[in-house]
């Protein structure tokens, strides 16, 4: 399977981009358990064409040495913003190997949405595809090919989410991601999986892989998402928050084997502290331990003793601090908590 001129011997599993949540680090992580590749979080084109990288990098940082393919995501309500991130993007020498730029057409947050960027470029296909467009040209200077990740629709009762879907397709997108939720869902309620059908149908005719993405939690969803909307590939996202084991999972099940991977309190403790060791090499053990107090929680989940070690946790200010919570957690050293 080829995005652009990327190709791909497996079956796609991606890391669906999550801000806050998919550092370069993670990303990296969840390439080595198997994930096909793991985009970015949505950064600021319109940032980066005016403040150059110096506030976008911690974002657009990509690492090949972790990632086999890399992927940066842009938003913004601008064509010539895109050409132009893309141009400083593709010249800069930590970021210029990228493989695939995507753009956001799904972000349902009001911040991003009044700038008419995100999933507010649904309610205009003619602006979205001259985006694509401008994206397609700019980057196809550099031989890199432009994905789009977008919703169903944008309100409750949008229904052009198929013709959305073929705009993108005759605008040039590499490939198509889409999350079952309309935007003015947010993240509530259920992805439909019948909706992401009739996108995947819309676009059939074009030779680019489609991939599905919405509460993929284990095995049997992804080959339910996979089986109902015939996508040629999937993104997980908050299911892999502290579980970068479901691509593993995911992949063996799909391939028939039903093996359920269930990391032990060690295995799930030493990931915690590769990932937070990782961010640190990145952003500094500080903003590291800050940032990954929303992800800390994640790993513990389910545990004997978690309740008090998330909150424990999300008060660490150190390595030496959460490697301590920890080791209590290991130990079975939990003062008879929950
Ligand atoms: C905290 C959070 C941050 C997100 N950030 C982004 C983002 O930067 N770009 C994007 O395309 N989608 C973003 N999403 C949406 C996810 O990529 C995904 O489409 C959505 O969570 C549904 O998939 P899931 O059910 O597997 O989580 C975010 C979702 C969450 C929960």
């Amino acid at each position: 399977m080829n995005i652009g001129n990327v190709t791909f011997t497996d079956r796609l599993i991606c890391l669906s981009p999550m801000a806050g949540i998919s550092s370069a680090s993670f990303r990296g992580i969840c390439c080595g358990m198997g994930a096909s590749y793991a985009p970015t979080e949505l950064v600021s084109a319109r940032s980066i064409v005016y403040n150059g990288l110096s506030k976008s990098f911690r974002f657009a940082k990509i690492d090949r040495s972790r990632e086999k393919v890399t992927c940066i995501q842009l938003f913004g309500s601008d064509p010539s913003d895109f050409e132009k991130a893309i141009d400083v993007i593709c010249s800069d020498d930590r970021l210029k190997d990228v493989d695939i730029i995507d753009i956001n057409m799904g972000c349902p947050v009001s911040k991003v949405i009044k700038t008419g960027a995100g999933s507010a470029l649904m309610k205009d296909p003619a602006l979205a595809s001259r985006i694509v467009k401008a994206s397609v040209n700019a980057a196809g200077r550099y031989g890199k090919p432009v994905t789009v990740k977008t919703r169903t629709g944008f309100g409750a009762a949008d229904r052009s989410g198929p013709e959305f879907a073929k705009m993108l397709a005759d605008s040039g997108a590499a490939a198509i991601t889409v999350h079952g939720r309309t935007a003015s869902q947010m993240y509530g309620g259920t992805a439909s999986i019948e909706d992401i059908a009739k996108m995947r149908d819309a676009v059939r005719g074009y030779s680019i892989p489609f991939l599905a993405n919405g509460d993929i939690k284990d095995g049997p969803s992804a080959k339910r998402m996979l089986d109902i909307t015939g996508a040629d590939g999937i993104m997980i996202g908050r299911a892999a928050t502290g579980n970068p084991w479901i691509f593993r999972e995911v992949r063996d099940y799909l391939d028939g084997k039903e093996t359920k991977i269930h990391p032990s309190v060690d295995e799930k403790c030493d990931m915690l502290l590769t990932e937070l060791k990782l961010t640190a090499e990145d952003l500094g053990e500080h903003t590291a331990v800050r940032e990954m107090r929303k992800v800390m929680p994640h790993y513990v989940r389910g545990m004997k003793g978690a309740a008090k070690v998330k909150v424990l946790l999300c008060s660490a200010d150190t390595i030496e601090d959460v490697r301590k919570i920890l080791d209590s957690l290991r130990n079975g050293n939990d003062n008879g908590m929950e």
